[in-house]
């Protein structure tokens, strides 16, 4: 099955992978049935690398980690996100970080990187530790609460970029922008199959246009409330992309702040509520782990609510937490590369043009990096756990373009696993099947994912 084939054209060999008849639709359609599902079945019959013929599109994927690593560390100045993600991504995001290719990003990702450090986060901790207890405090108060954790989750999170972002708490107008995210999510992930998209004024668009309208809305008011606001100003991430200055000294204009604001907004929240709610299934599939994360918490809290500082001791629950987002990563497909010059790899000449996946979600599961790979284990993670491959664990991705906000993403999700399991004892609800995964946008469970809450107090 694995044995190479010869590229008529060039001459060169080309991997294996699928027959792709009628311009490589078929492939494409189980791909957007299924996409981690059927990626990892062409892995187990071809192998680690994979070519497929997608109408014009030579297209390779990769799952080796070295090979990963390879392509994200020094192929990254050889390859630009694919055209038509990147096209679909500008309708909503404009021409932010996320977007921009080339000097454009170089100038974009150095301006901001410093407002996502670290240092920087430590001073958000507090905000999103206030989210995390608002949202627990507006949960009925009963011993026993069936939740719809991924929308609990999201409005948690969306609260957090709402305060760490406009140093404001999430209000009714978040409450249209959280339906608004998820109609985008969907339409944007339809979208990535089809060569164009239909205009916005086309009828069947009417929710794509409401959604976009809104948030465009909700991003627009609070910037302009921003520079009407005199005397002392907040000290948020609005704040620090006001302060910013192009390499010629000019501030970013409306659209330019508009543009990081949305992205800041949407990759801000999606992802981490996706990576919550996966961490809540994780503890109430896995009760013992669960009890020893909260013991844990107890220890370390005494009671009180958790802070930045509390975090390098928080050592069991960050490995749940690591583990979840490697069953489950929030972002399991890296946005697809193109390649703007030939890239000699594993062998292999890709020319320019070619399409390249990357899909940690499927290296994350291969059992020749992590033995056992369906299990949920968190000691993987711990000190002394035999050493995971570099490349073979990567939820945040890597190289220049690795996540801006994971140290933001890291802390939030733990100081709210923390508060969560504070409080409660996170159980499966009786008679309801375990979530599947799918992909729109970011990994979610495919029906809406409840699970009970039973009080510890
Ligand atoms: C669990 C949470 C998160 C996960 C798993 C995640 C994952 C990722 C991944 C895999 C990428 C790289 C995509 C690629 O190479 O194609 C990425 C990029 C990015 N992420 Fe995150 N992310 C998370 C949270 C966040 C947060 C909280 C923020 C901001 C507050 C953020 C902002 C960004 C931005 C701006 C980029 C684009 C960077 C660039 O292209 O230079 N992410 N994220």
């Amino acid at each position: 099955m694995t044995t190479q084939i010869l590229n008529s054209r060039t001459g060169s060999k080309l991997p294996p992978g699928p027959p792709c008849h009628l311009f490589g639709f078929p492939e494409l359609f189980k791909l957007g049935r299924d996409y981690l599902g059927h990626l990892q079945g062409l892995q187990q019959r071809y192998g680690d690398v994979i070519y497929m013929r997608f109408g014009k599109y030579r297209d390779y994927s990769f799952f080796h980690p070295e090979q990963l690593r390879e392509l994200l560390l020094s192929g990254h100045d050889r390859m630009i996100r694919w055209e038509r993600a990147t096209e679909v991504f500008a309708a909503v995001h404009g021409h932010s970080v996320l977007v921009a290719e080339g000097k454009a990003w170089n100038e974009k990702r150095r301006m901001l990187q410093p407002g996502f450090s670290p240092k920087r986060v430590a001073g958000f901790a507090a905000a999103m530790v206030e989210a995390g207890s608002a949202a627990l405090a507006s949960w009925p108060d009963q011993a026993q609460l069936d939740l719809d954790f991924e929308q609990a989750m999201t409005r948690v999170t969306m609260d957090v970029i709402m305060r760490t972002l406009f140093s404001s708490a999430a209000n009714a107008e978040a409450r249209l922008a959280e339906e608004a995210v998820r109609v985008l999510s969907i339409e944007g992930m339809k979208e990535m199959y089809w060569p164009k998209s239909a205009p916005l004024w086309a009828p069947w668009k009417t929710g794509k246009r409401r959604s976009m309208r809104a948030l465009d809305a909700l991003i627009r008011q609070h910037i302009a409330a921003r520079k009407a606001l005199q005397g002392e100003t907040p000290d948020d991430l609005l704040a620090m992309l006001m302060q910013l200055r192009h390499e010629d000294g000019q501030p970013l204009s409306d659209t330019e702040l508009r543009d990081e604001c949305m992205t800041t907004f949407l990759a801000g929240h999606e992802t981490s509520a996706a990576a919550l709610t996966w961490w809540g299934w994780c503890m109430a599939a896995k009760p013992e782990t669960a009890r020893l994360a909260s013991a844990e918490v107890d220890r370390v809290l005494q009671g009180r609510t958790p802070r930045f500082e509390d975090l390098p001791q928080l050592e069991y629950l960050s490995q749940t937490i690591k583990e979840t987002l490697r069953l489950y990563p929030a972002a399991p497909a890296l946005m697809s590369r193109q390649t703007t010059e030939a890239i000699e790899i594993a062998g292999l000449t890709i020319p320019a043009g070619a399409l390249i996946r990357l899909t940690p979600g499927v290296t994350q599961r291969d059992a020749r990096w992590f033995p056992e790979p369906e299990a949920f284990k968190p000691e993987r993670f711990a000190p002394g756990a035999p050493e995971i491959p570099r490349g073979a664990y990567m939820p945040f991705g890597a190289g220049p373009r690795v996540c801006l906000g994971s140290h933001f993403a890291q802390t939030e999700i733990t100081l709210i696993a923390a508060l969560l399991l504070q409080r409660y004892e996170i159980q499966a609800v009786p008679g309801e099947a375990a979530p599947q995964p799918v992909l729109n946008i970011t990994l979610r469970p495919a029906k809406p994912l409840r699970l009970r809450l039973l009080c510890r107090a």
